[in-house]
């Protein structure tokens, strides 16, 4: 049982696709805090991937949304007006990169692949809150949260063009949060977290290093998927009704760190 940190909450969960997606850990969580939600994922996600015995579990309501698609952002916040007339908080936990799942080097991208990654990967948040704003769908003081990583702002060689699609999700938070902040007191942050084994993170060149290398470097260890969920949880609450336009670090203390005594021991 939670605390009911979330109770008479109503909110959108998108990018639920198997149990060790971080969105999955955030619909349980947000569940046994007392939320009430929609789920929503592209609809191959819905064909291929596990979010129906979710909806199921938690008798949430499940939509097919391409994420790119204004239509279907339209149709999905019809659903969600129709269940709960205006709502507290939105999760955007949606990554894919053509260029990574397709082994393409940095230095030899495909352009239309490119755009593909920022459109899902980051244009995808402004779209949500564009449509959310647009119809005045967000309550006051709710919350809007993106999923970052720290190679918006530091240059991780793996990382591929994810780096580029980070740091605009980043700056979009910013940016929107302004406008949402000035129109309805809604807050946007994004979570910059730990690499987490998932779908989305164990496609990441070199993921399995990076998983160790985050863990000798930071003083806490890799914030886990379950630790991710807390902190999502905590940011819808109204325990940070005054937390806005920030990229908040869940990652163990690694985002401060320069070198570590258990590196230098390797090398
Ligand atoms: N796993 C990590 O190491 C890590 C670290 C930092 C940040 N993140 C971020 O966390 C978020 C969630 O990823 P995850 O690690 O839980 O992996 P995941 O693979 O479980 O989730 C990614 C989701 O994006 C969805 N998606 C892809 N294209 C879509 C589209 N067009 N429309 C709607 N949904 C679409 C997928 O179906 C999937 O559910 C992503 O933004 C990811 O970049 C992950």
């Amino acid at each position: 049982m939670g605390h009911q940190l979330l109770a008479g909450k109503k909110g959108i969960i998108f990018g639920a696709l198997d149990p060790t997606s971080i969105a999955w850990k955030v619909a349980v969580k947000a569940k046994e805090e007392g939320a009430e939600f929609v789920l929503t994922n592209a609809p191959v996600a819905l064909r291929m991937g596990k979010i129906k015995e979710l909806a199921e579990e938690l008798q949430a309501p499940l939509v097919a949304a391409d994420a790119t698609s204004l239509d279907d952002l339209n149709q999905l916040l019809d659903t969600a007006e129709s269940e709960y007339g205006k709502i507290d908080f939105v999760l955007h936990s949606i990554g894919m990169s053509p260029n990574v799942r397709k082994n393409r080097a940095y230095t030899n991208l495909n352009y239309d692949w490119l755009i593909k990654t920022l459109d899902i990967s980051a244009i995808s948040f402004h779209k949500v809150m564009q449509l959310l704003y647009q119809r005045d769908l967000m309550n006051e003081w709710g919350s809007i949260l993106g999923l970052s990583y720290i190679a918006a702002q530091r240059t991780f060689s793996e990382y591929n063009d994810m780096a580029e699609a980070k740091a605009l999700l980043e700056s979009i938070a910013r940016s929107f949060g302004y406008h949402f902040g000035r129109k309805s007191k809604v807050r946007v942050n994004t979570i910059s977290q730990s690499p987490t084994p998932t779908t989305a993170g164990t496609g990441v060149a070199g993921f399995d290093k990076m998983l160790k290398y985050g863990e000798k470097m930071s003083p806490l260890g890799n914030a886990t998927a379950d630790e991710c969920a807390d902190y999502c949880v905590m940011m819808f609450s109204d325990y940070t009704r005054k937390v806005t336009m920030q990229n908040l670090f869940h990652d163990g203390g690694f985002s401060s760190m320069g070198i570590a005594s258990e590196i230098l021991e390797e090398l």
